[in-house]
């Protein structure tokens, strides 16, 4: 079977290609555009897998591009779809560029996925949808509050396209799944995080302080009603991010009578604050991390955590990596990056 991966230069993508290209026989091909990426992550996949696999360098809101790569491939079987705008801070700033890229991207490929008959679609959604929800820890049939930024809203939009796209087309089928917060790197340290910009996520900004790329962390808020006073985050390992899309895709591909439209959170249920992720990169890394409590950063929630019972039972997804093996792959690659 040939599999679509959009998005397939990206952090999650080339792991999950990784992933398809060591544990499958699916063929992989991918769209990606390089915003917010580069060819490098192929030479990436070949020099961990071996194998290389076909690309395109197109944009997905390019309809005629994105439909002239499935009337070239007409034996794709199924569609990860990655591709999108994922900075939360950026997406307030230039909202109308979020809505154009994350919306149309998804637009074209259910076009696409429709007009070429393509069976399965494995949606990228997000911990953001949950906002400020309070019950803890959230599971995949809450109401779903408002979105607290345009990059959220972009991902409940695009569950509800998809929702309503399935409806009226009984043969397509999609597993939407709602990633916490992925982080480390290939177990080689040959993959992992390259964001093109100064991060704005916690655990590069911890390796990019010790490899002293930046010079001082600041963890944001230092007086929140949690157990030592910092934000509780689900960390997940991208390894595991990326099993589970094969899961997913499998689960469509061996049961006909699963529903045509399903949501599953992928997190480890663990909730983790920021002073013990910085504890535990210490003691993996052996760098002593130069950080300081400051802030709290607008728009943060205290704590929020996934109930993964849906994964385990539905996908029977375990997560493999704990927090250290997340750090200490994390520190592994950020190594890597500076021989
Ligand atoms: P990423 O930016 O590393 O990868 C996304 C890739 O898509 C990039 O390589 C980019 O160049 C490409 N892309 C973007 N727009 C495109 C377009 N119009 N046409 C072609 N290619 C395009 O991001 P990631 O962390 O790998 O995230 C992948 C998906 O998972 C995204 O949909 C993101 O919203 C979602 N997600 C990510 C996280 C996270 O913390 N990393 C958490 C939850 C959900
Ligand atoms: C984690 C914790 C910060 C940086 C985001 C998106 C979410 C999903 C995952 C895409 C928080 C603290 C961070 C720093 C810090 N992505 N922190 N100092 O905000 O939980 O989630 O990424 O879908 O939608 O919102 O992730 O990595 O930015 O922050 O103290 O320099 O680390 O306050 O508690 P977040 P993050």
């Amino acid at each position: 079977m040939k599999i679509l991966v959009t998005g397939g230069a990206g952090y999650i993508g080339s792991h999950t290609i990784i992933e398809i290209m060591k544990h499958t026989g699916w063929e992989v091909i991918s769209i990606d555009n390089f915003s917010n990426s580069s060819a490098a992550a192929y030479d990436r996949i070949r020099s961990i897998t071996g194998k290389s696999i076909r690309h395109y360098d197109i944009d997905l809101r390019d309809l005629s591009a994105t439909s002239k790569v499935f009337a070239e491939n007409p034996d794709i079987g199924g569609i990860i779809h990655f591709a999108a705008f994922k900075a939360v801070g950026e997406s307030v700033e230039k909202p109308l560029m979020y809505y154009d890229n994350n919306i149309n991207s998804l637009a074209h490929i259910l076009k696409c996925q429709q007009q070429f008959n393509v069976p399965y679609l494995i949606f990228s959604s997000s911990c953001s949808v949950y906002g400020n929800l309070r019950e803890l820890p959230v599971t995949e049939n809450s109401v779903l509050p408002k979105a607290e930024s345009p990059y959220a809203y972009t991902k409940q939009i695009g569950e509800v396209m998809i929702a309503d796209f399935v409806n009226v087309n009984p043969d397509c089928k999609c597993i939407a799944l709602r990633y916490f917060n992925p982080v480390g790197a290939h177990e080689s340290g040959m993959n992992g995080e390259l964001a093109l910009t100064r991060p704005n996520n916690l655990v590069p900004y911890i390796t990019q302080t010790a490899i002293g790329k930046l010079e001082q962390l600041t963890v944001f808020g230092g007086n929140y009603p949690t157990r030592d006073g910092t934000c509780v985050r689900d960390y997940i390992h991208v390894s595991d991010i990326a099993s589970a899309h094969v899961m997913a895709l499998q689960k469509l591909i061996d049961e006909p009578d699963f529903p045509n439209y399903d949501i599953i959170n992928l997190g480890t249920g663990n909730g983790v604050t920021v002073l013990e992720a910085i504890q535990a990169f210490e003691r993996e890394s052996g760098v002593s991390l130069n950080y300081k409590i400051g802030e709290r950063r607008p728009g943060d929630v205290a704590a929020i955590y996934a109930n993964n019972t849906k994964a385990r039972e539905v996908l029977g997804w375990v997560p493999q990596y704990d927090l250290d093996a997340m750090m200490r792959s994390a520190w592994k690659w950020e190594t890597y990056l500076k021989e």
